[in-house]
């Protein structure tokens, strides 16, 4: 399906030079009439010593046109080819029928291993709407990869270790209801630690036990150990009704306490490597040579801290995983801790550090309302995830009442708008989400995304079944059918761009294409034309819509209900 190539190739027989090199300049025509791909002979003048205008007139004699090219035509210095429009039609149309949902796979990732760590949620802490990029980011990444063919993990790096734990369990041995432990929730663990804080301030000497409740769990006492589990389980079930939500699993949730007892090799081969120097009691790596501050291996008091288990996490997960790549999608605020995690994995040889990228992104608010962050109120996930469900189901009960699953659409339909709120843009871009905006089925979002697909069942379920064999390929040669055609055969490309840019919203952009181009074609055409040979061919174009929107959708983490 490369075309380039193949024109590429045939362009070499002719004048020697490198085909590679004449894939590299083919381009795309300014205009659509002009042709579908466009080769410049203005480099060629040079070695051929002939003008542009002539070198094209001549190749368009000469080339020997690869299947799927039907004409080649010179115009001012440009070898323009046409593609034959119905052979396009055909293999776009086959390829998305045969790959189906996992429209866009690919092979090329074969045998590599890329580790995807995202959401990272911290322990007794909440999990608010500043997680909610990573986690989605995250997770279209890890199926972004999966489809290409590669082998992914994906890593939840729990922050489930520092002296807060002391604190929660000092906190919860004072003022701590028995029945906490039984059936209290997150908000309960953050009560307790917010009033550790406020009763500290006044009573220095809490500070003092919480240090001895955090040796004590660092020494696995019985008691203290046992809480600290207790604290991560009843955090973990809070996060996993939302992973469920949201259709997010992980491979390993080996977070910072897992490399409690991994970090002594590295901080030893840091100092065998004269990397340490010790600074006021602690021990550094310095980096001023590079403008940034000391990466801290030990603190003072001999303790580590969150660098020196990311330190010991990147060693952990080459050992055991030997990535190709290893991506930490997390915010652009710890940018400077990536680059000394970095630094000093280079700094200590390791080469392979050049395969880890901080997947940054931006921050996300709520546009006002009742969920908004004025006076500094956490906005919790689960809020706005039931938030959006519960307006989704609003406007399903007053648009389409006789719906029958109406709670399963409603959760479909509400979790996809504000994961597509989310991955719709660069990810470095801050986002203020609107629910009103996220929720308009006729903008560029999900909704409207879940409601082409929807539309595409509709129109197959009335047809009950069509076929390709039969179908007239000629019937799709005008403009909207084309552009439909276009629009689903330039995904496969997105996909690896997406991949190569670490950008899922390229994925949105194109399903966006897709879906409008489909509505454009829905609209212009009737479907269920009586002469078979066009109805079959139409059919056929819808089904491979649905396909390469449920494709799309499916990558960026997103649900398909098929009715709406
Ligand atoms: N738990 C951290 C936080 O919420 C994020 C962890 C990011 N990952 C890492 N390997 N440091 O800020």
């Amino acid at each position: 399906m490369d075309m380039k190539g193949k024109l590429a190739r045939a362009l070499a027989g002719i004048t020697g030079a490198d085909a590679a090199e004449l894939c590299e300049w083919m381009e795309a025509p300014k205009r659509r009439e002009l042709g579908d791909y466009a080769f410049p002979c203005f480099r060629l003048a040079r070695t051929l010593k002939q003008a542009p205008a002539a070198i094209a007139e001549e190749l368009a004699r000469a080339v020997a046109l690869p299947d799927g090219i039907s004409r080649a035509e010179a115009a001012g210095g440009y070898l323009n080819f046409f593609v034959d429009r119905q052979s396009f039609a055909r293999d776009v149309l086959s390829r998305a029928l045969d790959e189906r949902e996992q429209y866009g796979r690919s092979t090329e990732g074969a045998g590599k291993t890329v580790c995807v760590e995202y959401s990272s949620i911290n322990i007794a802490k909440p999990m608010h709407i500043g997680h909610l990029s990573t986690t989605v980011l995250g997770n279209s990444l890890k199926r972004i990869y999966d489809r290409l063919g590669y082998d992914t993990v994906s890593i939840n790096h729990l922050g489930d270790w520092g002296t807060q734990f002391g604190k929660m369990i000092a906190a919860y041995k004072h003022w701590g209801a028995p029945e906490l432990l039984e059936t209290g929730g997150v908000r309960d663990l953050v009560a307790l630690y917010i009033r550790f804080h406020a009763e500290a301030e006044a009573e220095p000497s809490l500070d003092d036990e919480a240090r001895a409740w955090f040796r004590k769990i660092e020494q696995h006492d019985e008691e203290a150990w046992a809480l600290f589990q207790r604290f991560k389980e009843i955090t973990m079930k809070e996060a996993d009704r939302v992973y469920a939500l949201l259709g997010v699993e992980f491979d390993s949730y080996a977070g910072e306490n897992f490399y409690e007892d991994k970090m002594q090799p590295v901080i030893d081969e840091i100092r065998a490597k004269g990397l340490a120097t010790v600074d006021g009691g602690a021990l550094i790596v310095d980096l001023s040579e590079y403008d940034m501050p000391p990466c801290i291996i030990l603190k003072s008091d001999g303790g580590t801290i969150y660098a020196t288990r990311d330190l010991a996490a990147a060693c952990y997960r080459k050992a055991t995983y030997d990535f190709h790549k290893l991506l930490y999608v997390v915010a652009y605020q710890q940018n400077l801790h990536f680059r000394q995690i970095f630094k000093v994995l280079e700094l200590m040889g390791h080469d392979w550090v050049k395969d880890c990228v901080h997947v940054n992104f931006g921050m996300v608010s709520i546009e006002d309302g009742s969920l908004s962050t004025r006076k500094g109120n956490v906005v919790y996930l689960d809020d706005v995830l039931h938030a959006a469900i519960e307006k989704t189901r609003a406007v399903i009960e007053e648009k389409s009442p006789d719906l029958e699953d109406k709670d399963e659409v409603a959760r479909q339909v509400g979790v996809g708008a504000v994961v597509w709120g989310t991955l719709y843009n660069s990810r470095i871009k801050d986002i203020v989400f609107s629910y009103a905006k996220a929720l308009n089925f006729d903008g560029e979002t999900g909704p409207y995304a879940q409601y082409t697909y929807a539309r595409c069942c509709s129109v197959l379920r009335k047809a009950s079944g069509y076929d390709l064999c039969a179908a007239d390929m000629s019937a799709l040669e005008d403009e909207f059918s084309g552009a439909l055609i276009r629009a689903i055969h330039e995904f496969p490309e997105v996909v690896r761009e997406a991949a190569e840019k670490y950008e899922p919203y390229l994925v949105a952009r194109a399903v966006i294409a897709i879906c409008a181009a489909f509505n454009r074609f829905y609209y212009e055409h009737r479907i269920m034309e009586d002469d078979p040979a066009v109805r079959n061919a139409r059919l056929a174009l819808t089904d491979a819509a649905k396909c390469a929107v449920g494709a799309g959708l499916s990558l960026l983490g997103i649900e398909t209900p098929e009715r709406m």
